[in-house]
């Protein structure tokens, strides 16, 4: 199964293929990004005011930070970039904000993540953000080629040799500033949200505290229901609108029906105006589940793109078929286009590495059970562990993130461990069901939203937001000022 990124002709380093023609077996787990859907178009006008204020670097980084073989001591060109507008200076200890970029180029974060620079000003922060291994123009081995060659290459490419990396920099940077006793703060979306809070709590002597939005590190194992993405789609399409929900809930058996008819590819292929025939009917189901899929993890006001299928969908007229709605409801979303379905678009960096990130540590069990919108269809380990093994030879370790970082019990094992956590979440998001939703204990807490999606606190504050997106963003700056105060308050206590 196959998971097209609606969203990512943009970035660079790409190659145009038709995406439904690669891996088209392997199970897709849906991408984790800050970034997405249709909050793309507002890139360009925000990265051309903020660009002045951002320098860019390049840190010397060890290739493998666990091992002392030879080979492991190869090095690469890390980027991070560091604002220094709003720093309050290394002799008053002034914090540093460090975002974590995740499964993608940084130049995409840099544009749409703004909690940092929203907020940098309050805290005299210096601001900090790192590109992930593998990524953009951090890329070991000279080249993405051979950087993405094979497992011999790809194995160097995994969550604890990122956060090493982070750490490495963090701490270059502040001696670089002589800012050693600067508390920082970590913060990550998604993926990069993970990566936050866990990093809190292998590197507590790095961080202060993180900022871990729309993280979720309990959708591994069988922590969280396989269905619980797809139960949450569904959920808000039955919010938006039953009468959507049960159209598009009925259209699957609506496409086998055509599909059985004579010509039936080929008519179907007419009637949702393919860019290429339809060879399957699956590459029609799977396009359609990534649409609905995007629209919920994405669906940020003030537009809410699930509204806006539903209203294409509703807003078809009365005696339209089931599928003629459908298209409707895909018009309404991709807008007027010469054609749809198996788009010719760009392969991303994302994609590329994201598939070997969830078919070696990432693997994230998601299927669809009985009670979705979608037709049953489970994660089957198994299998899921055969097809990767097919396209990089290696399998994937599906139980090592829980047995590094944790995440079983997590109440149970928390609540006297760590501290300074934030867990934020928007409830419409599919990946919050893999969230951590209640508060552990004092300083671990969960700030959650009823109405939120994927990341939306940590994306810059515009004037049309929400009152509760802008009260969730007080809450976490009220928690991290708290959480400074005290570290200036055993500052004193404890440095002598
Ligand atoms: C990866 O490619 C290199 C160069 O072609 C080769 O030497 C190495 O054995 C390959 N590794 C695997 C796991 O296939
Ligand atoms: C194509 O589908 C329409 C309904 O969507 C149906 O009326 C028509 O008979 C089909 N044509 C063929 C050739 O199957
Ligand atoms: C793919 O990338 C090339 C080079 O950046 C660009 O010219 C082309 O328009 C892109 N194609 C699609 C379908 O996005
Ligand atoms: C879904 O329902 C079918 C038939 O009612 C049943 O056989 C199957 O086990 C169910 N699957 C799940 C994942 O609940
Ligand atoms: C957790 O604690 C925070 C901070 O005190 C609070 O804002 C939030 O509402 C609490 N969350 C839950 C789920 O109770
Ligand atoms: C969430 O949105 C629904 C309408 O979509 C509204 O009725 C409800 O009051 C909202 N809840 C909150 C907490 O804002």
């Amino acid at each position: 199964m196959n998971f097209p990124m609606i969203s990512f002709q943009w970035l660079p380093f790409v190659l145009l293929i038709f995406l439904s023609s690669v891996s088209a077996t392997l199970k897709n787990i849906p991408r984790l990004s800050p970034i997405g859907g249709k909050f793309l178009h507002d890139l360009e006008t925000v990265s051309a005011s903020i660009s002045d204020d951002l320098k860019t670097f390049y840190y010397d980084q060890t290739l493998d930070h666990f091992n002392y073989r030879p080979e492991s001591y190869t090095t690469f060109q890390q980027r991070y970039v560091i604002n220094s507008k709003y720093w309050g200076g290394a002799t008053r200890n002034a914090p540093i904000l460090a975002y974590f970029g995740a499964e993608a180029p940084l130049d995409g974060d840099l544009s749409v993540v703004g909690f940092l620079a929203d907020n940098a000003q309050q805290f005299q922060a210096l601001i900090l953000y790192i590109e992930h291994r593998y990524y953009g123009n951090s890329i070991p081995f000279g080249s993405r080629e051979e950087a993405l060659r094979n497992a011999s290459t790809l194995g160097y490419f995994n969550s604890a040799q990122a956060i090493a990396d982070y750490a490495e920099i963090i701490t270059h940077v502040k001696e670089t500033l002589h800012a050693n006793d600067s508390p920082v703060i970590v913060i990550g979306g998604s993926y990069g949200g993970m990566l936050a809070s866990w990093f809190r709590l292998k590197y507590p002597h790095v961080a202060l505290g993180a900022l871990a939005s729309s993280a979720p590190i309990l959708y591994f194992d069988d922590i969280t229901p396989q269905n619980g993405y797809f139960s949450v789609v569904s959920k808000d399409f039955k919010e938006a609108s039953e009468t959507c929900y049960q159209t598009i809930q009925k259209s699957w058996s609506e496409i086998d029906k055509a599909t059985s008819q004579p010509s039936g590819l080929s008519n179907l292929s007419k009637e949702f105006k393919t860019c290429r025939p339809l060879s399957e009917s699956s590459e029609l189901k799977n396009y359609l589940e990534s649409v609905y899929s995007s629209a919920a993890q994405y669906n940020h006001p003030p537009d809410y793109p699930v509204t806006i299928v539903c209203g294409g969908i509703d807003g078809a007229p009365s005696d339209a078929s089931i599928l003629e709605k459908i298209f409707a409801g895909l018009v309404a979303y991709r807008g007027i286009r010469s054609c749809y379905v198996n788009e010719p678009r760009n392969i991303s960096e994302t994609t590329v590495g994201w598939r070997w990130q969830t078919c070696s540590e990432m693997v994230i069990p998601i299927g669809h059970g009985n009670d979705t919108m979608f037709e049953p269809d489970p994660f089957i380990l198994s299998s899921y562990i055969e097809q990767c093994k097919s396209i990089y030879g290696v399998p994937p370790r599906p139980h090592w993130v829980t047995s590094y970082y944790g995440g079983h019990d997590i109440k149970l094992i928390l609540h006297r461990f760590g501290s300074n956590i934030i867990f934020s979440n928007g409830l419409r998001d599919p990946y919050s069901t893999g969230g951590v939703l209640d508060n552990i204990s004092d300083t671990i807490v969960a700030v959650s939203t009823v109405n939120g999606s994927h990341c939306l606190d940590i994306l810059f504050a515009k004037e049309s937001d929400p009152e509760w997106l802008v009260m969730q963003r007080k809450v976490e700056l009220r928690i991290i000022e708290q959480w400074i105060s005290e570290y200036y308050a055993d500052l004193l206590a404890y440095k002598k």
